[in-house]
Order: structure tokens, then sequence, then C-alpha cells
């Protein structure tokens, strides 16, 4: 159950504090800036532990008292953040063994961030004990309203190969097979005399001759997910002692991050909070920022989340940063608003003079204040405020895509068939498809309650355990529609095929059979009868009573069918041009009743969603329409324009590059 910080009246805005790079004097600029810009929220303190605690033991908190008391004075609430992300050099001096071990066996040294093992005893000593006295000495302050364990958990050191990693992996082993047999069962170690005689034989999959047994690589990222979980948890115990009334969170990296299955962390977080980046080059990438805010709405079950970190402008990661221009920050935060965020927050609000990320953009740029950056910011501040009325409503979905961190982990595995399938991009495939459609989608795992959707999507669902395909199954025999796609179901839990022709685990559900899978060389392509063109894949698929509904053209499967559907079960054997998915999506959305949020697909470009107030029996809605193009657009709706405070009657007119919020007539 989701807990709001605490004390934060209307949406939250504002972004990560780092005062200690500052002279005293900033900080009262500062404050004076924050309470200009409608600042409620910032985080403090997510680099600072060589501040909080210069030497062994000795912490020095009065700086940040003062830090705390001053934007209590100003009205502004704090996220305080147990700064364990960067121990400082002193730490990794004296604990040697705790830094970072990669795949290469090289030892990674301080002088950046995250320089630890998280299976490290002395890190995770060091961490609770200085989150602990954070929380001693801050429980009761009137600015704390919220708990930000850590940073990122996992953004560069997710996977240790050291010998402490080596010890904890044999130990999470044993948890959870309980003996050898069943381990050496469940990784296949029959295979190439890989059966294990004795736990000790046991190590992480470090570099090998050749390909490392699958299963074992599998089990890696689960126990590397889990260890950072495990860091996590330490922490919260920790804080959770001292202020049991404030809930704490912690930054994910939703959607791109693959190294912690966030499923597994959702539940222990009090409240989802993401970080998200454009990708400056992508011209989709305000597609993707609503992957990534679709997929942390569906880690808060729905709920209200929390966008606890995006830029004003240009990052400095990237090999080209590109600023954005006049507007694009404006439709980037209320995009995400539009995908259920009750916040908005930045990296950074003061760009920082030395160090690795100066040419990251702020909220206060190097240029100050006569600049783009800061106007936006200003005005955009001000727009949170008029639109709060859109707190803790939710989103409208019919659709559920699936998602699935172990399947992903599997499905990229190494000596699979083709070295090109990209979980994350066949997501996209169908996550933009729907967005160009105007058709919002939540992400689920395939074992949850599908109960609420009429339609499920299941891209390269490689690895599903008998429970998930019984749950698909469930799904459609209760009249839901289903779509998968190619290599789906090939495997179990431990990464062993399901015999007797693929998709295993949907063979009679889909009325099919594949006999032998036909990946396509680098950059090839095959014809479908009806004029579709696919990449990447192809199957030699049997019709075992689904009704064929395109066959190959040409490419190694000439003939054979292509697309097909049994029932309100529908399967797609490649990986189908973008206008050809869009195309096909169309029909089964049309079949399975789902209709777009304006009734008919939005122009090219405009996004469209609906959050519903949930406690007027749903009957308060708000229509947020966004125009990422370059031509001016309309879209059928009625009612108060927010921004603007103008009446909508019918149509709405969006110039290129505008946003609407309309709260809607009559529903
Ligand atoms: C991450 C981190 C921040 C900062 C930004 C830069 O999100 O949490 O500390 O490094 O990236 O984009």
């Amino acid at each position: 159950m989701t807990r709001w910080p605490e004390g934060v009246g209307g949406l939250c805005y504002g972004g990560d504090y780092n005062p200690e790079q500052w002279p005293r004097d900033v900080w009262l600029q500062d404050v004076r800036l924050m309470r200009e810009a409608g600042v409620n929220l910032v985080t403090v303190g997510v680099f600072s532990w060589a501040w909080l605690e210069p030497e062994d033991g000795r912490f020095e908190f009065d700086w940040l008292d003062d830090v705390l008391d001053l934007l209590h004075g100003h009205g502004i609430r704090v996220d305080l953040a147990t700064a364990t992300a960067a121990p400082p050099p002193w730490f990794s001096r004296r604990h040697p063994e705790s830094l970072p071990v990669d795949f290469q066996g090289r030892t990674l040294w301080p002088g950046s961030r995250q320089t630890f093992c998280p299976s490290s005893a002395a890190y995770r000593a060091g961490a609770v004990r200085l989150a602990e006295s954070l929380a001693k000495r801050y429980a009761g302050h009137p600015a704390l309203a919220m708990w930000h364990a850590h940073n990122e958990y996992g953004c560069h050191n997710g996977h240790c190969f050291c010998d402490a990693s080596a010890e904890a992996f044999r130990a999470w082993l044993r948890r959870r097979y309980g003996d050898l047999d069943a381990l050496n069962q469940a990784w296949g170690t029959a295979f190439w005399s890989q059966r294990y005689g004795d736990w000790d034989e046991v190590d992480p999959p470090r570099p090998a001759p050749t390909f490392v047994n699958p299963t074992k690589q599998l089990d890696w990222w689960r126990f590397s997910s889990n260890e950072l979980l495990e860091c996590f948890r330490a922490e919260r115990e920790a804080l959770a002692r001292h202020t049991p009334s404030i809930p704490i969170t912690t930054n994910l990296m939703a959607a791109r991050f693959k190294t912690l299955d966030y499923w597994s962390w959702a539940p222990e977080l009090d409240l989802i909070a993401n970080d998200h980046y454009l990708i400056g080059e992508d011209p989709d990438g305000h597609i993707d920022l609503a992957l990534a805010g679709d997929l942390c709405r569906s880690l808060a079950g729905g709920q209200p989340w929390l966008l606890m970190e995006h830029s004003t402008s240009a990052v400095n990661w990237q090999p080209r940063n590109l600023a954005k221009l006049p507007g694009q920050m404006r439709r980037n935060s209320l995009a995400h608003v539009a995908r259920g965020a009750d916040g908005v927050l930045f990296f950074q609000w003061r760009q920082s003079r030395a160090g690795s990320e100066k040419f990251h953009s702020a909220m206060v740029p190097h240029a100050g204040t006569r600049t783009k950056v800061w106007r936006e910011v200003v005005s955009l501040g001000g727009e949170l405020r008029r639109i709060a009325e859109v707190k803790g409503s939710r989103v409208d979905a019919e659709v559920a895509l699936l998602w699935d961190w172990e399947a992903w982990w599997a499905v990229e595995l190494d000596s699979h068939p083709s070295a090109d399938l990209s979980y994350l991009e066949l997501v996209r495939d169908h996550h933009a498809a729907l967005w160009r459609r105007g058709v919002t989608a939540d992400l689920a795992h395939p074992s949850a309650d599908l109960e609420r959707y009429r339609l499920v999507l299941a891209p390269s669902l490689y690895l599903v355990s008998d429970a998930a395909a019984a749950n698909l199954r469930g799904f459609v025999e209760a009249g839901g529609s289903l779509l998968v796609q190619f290599f789906s179901g090939i495997v179990d839990q431990h990464d062993q095929v399901r015999l007797g022709g693929y998709p295993g685990a949907f063979r009679e559900l889909l009325g099919i059979r594949v006999e032998e899978l036909f990946p396509l060389p680098a950059g090839g392509r095959v014809r479908l009868d009806d004029g579709s063109t696919g990449s990447l894949w192809s199957e030699l698929v049997h019709a075992d009573g689904a009704e064929v509904l395109a066959r190959y053209a040409d490419g190694p499967v000439a003939g054979g069918p292509a697309v097909t559907r049994n029932g309100s079960a529908w399967y797609v054997s490649t990986r189908l041009a973008p206008a050809d998915l869009g195309r096909l999506l169309a029909r089964v959305c049309d079949h399975a009743g789902v209709a777009p949020v304006c009734g008919s697909a939005p122009p090219p470009g405009v996004e469209a969603v609906r959050r519903r107030d949930p406690g007027q029996g749903g009957r308060a809605s708000w229509l947020f329409a966004i125009n990422h193009g370059d031509e001016p657009a309309a879209l059928e709706a009625s009612g108060l324009e927010l921004l603007t405070g103008a009446e909508v009657a019918g149509r709405l007119a969006l110039p290129a590059g505008a946003v609407a919020i309309v709260r809607e007539d009559g529903a």
C-alpha cells in the first residue's frame, strides 16, 4: 500500500539537493529560489557519506541540521537520503575487501561511486550504521517527509564476482535448492560433465573457456537482484526502528534497467519512485518515457508513484548530450503525470560546478536564472499547482503487456538461436504500437491477476513457469484475448525446454505447433502474404486447430503460417515492422473490445491518456493530451482545460508541442 511523503500538499515538485557542494550563502539563495519555483520536496544528502562520517565512527550532523532547519523554515519538505551509495575513500581503504570485482576479475577502485560489493559484510554494517545514525538524529525533525535509501541500487555494481559474493551465492543456492542433487537437476549438469559434488565447487559464472551453464547464469541474475534487495532491507529496518511512520523508498530505474527484478522489490517499498532520462537522440524518446511511466504505475499496483529524477535539459552520460528544446521538459514532466506520477522531481537542484556531472542540467543552471531552463522550472511549478486536483487519481488501462525480468534475463542468455533478440526492443514494439493507437497499457507479471484486462500481450516470453502458463490459459478461458509472440513458452523456470514442439507452454492454447526455429540473418527480412514484413525471426509453424491469418511469402519457411488465431489467442512468429504490428494490434484490440482513449487513434505524435478519480465512483476524469509532433492537431474532448482555464466544447486544438489537461464533462 502506497504511503506518500508526509506533509506534502498537492503534487510533489523539486529535486536532488546537494548543498555540500556549495558555500552557505548559496544555501540562502537556494531556498529563496525554491520558493519562487514552488518546490515542496527535495532529496537531501544522496552522496553525503564523506560529509556525515568523515572518519570511521565520527559523525558530523551539524551542517545537515542547518540544511534541514533552513528548508523547514521555508516550508520545504525533505526526502532524506541515507547517503550509502558512495562509500568515502577512508571506508574503502579500511575495508579493501569491500571493493567490487567485475566479471573479468578486476577490482573497481574508489574515486567514483557505488564502489562496494553488495555482499560485503563491512559495507552492509557501515551502511546500516549510517542509516541508523541519521534515523536517530532526525526522527521527529519537522522537515522529514520520507526516507530515500541509497540511490539507484545496482546502477554500477549490480554483479560482483569477488569471493564474498561467491560465498553468498552458495548460501543463496543452498536455500533455493536445499541439496546439491536438486541443484544438479535444475542446472542440467549432466551436460558437459558439470556435476557438482560439493557446495564449495560452485562459483559465480566467472569467465570460462566457453558458454557457462545457462541456468547458473540465470540463478546469478536472481541472486544479484536479491542481494541488493537485502541491502535495501537492512537499511529499511534500521530506519523503521526509529521512524515507523515515515515512508521509505529508493529510486528505481525502470524500464531500461535489467539487473533488478523490480516485481520483487516493489512490495518492499512504501512508494514507487523512479528515475527516467530521455535518450536524447531517440526520436521516440517520449514513447520510451511512457513505457517507464506505465511500468512504474504497474509496479505501484495502479496507485500513484513519484518521478524522483529526470532532467531539465541535457544529461552528461550519453555520447552526445542533447539539450532539451523549449517546451520539451514541460511535455516530459506532464507526460509522467499523465501516466500516474503524483510528483515531478529532477536531478538536480543546482548544476554542479565540479565533478563528473558538471555538464548535467539542473533546475538552476550554470547561467543562473535568466535562462530558458529556470523560466520553465518556475512555470512548471505553477502548472503543477494548477492541476493539483489530479492527485490520487488512477489511469485507465484495459490492456496488459507482460513484462518479466526473469524472462528478460533468460531470453538474452548466450548460445541462443539469435544474438539479435532484445527483449526490451520487442516489448517496446508492442508498447509503441499501442501508444500510437492511443491505447494505454499496464505492464504485468505473467502470474499476476489479469482479470481486469480485456487483452494481454506477451512479447517473446521465453521463460514461463507452470503457474504463469496456467494463469494465461485461465485468462483466455475466462474470455480474455491473448497475443503471443515468437520464442515464448519455450523453457520452464530452470531454463529447461518444454518438449513436444514449441511453444511448449502455449501449444494447445494457441492451436499451433512449431517444429523448428528459423532466425533470420543479420538485417534479413521476410515478406508475408498480407503485405506485412518481418525481421529477426521466423519459424516453421503448423496450424493445429488455429486459423492461419498470414503466411510467409518468402524466406526459409515460405508457404508456412506466420500469424495465427485460435479463438481469442493470437500468435505471431516473426518481428513485424512497426506499421504492420500497429495494424495487427488495431485488429486484435477491436476484437477484444479495447478502444483508444479518445474513441479513435490520435493524430501522429499525439499522446492521449485518461486519469480517473476512484473516489467518486470513477465519475471525475481528466484527459491528458500532449502533442509531441511538429504539426498542429486536434482531439475530441469536452470540459475545462486546467492549464489555461479555457472551456473545451467537443474539439480540443493542440498546436505543435502543446499540452492540455481537460477535466472532462459529464462522466
Ligand atoms: C542517476 C543518479 C543521479 C545522477 C543522474 C544523472 O539518476 O541517481 O545521481 O547521477 O543519474 O543523470
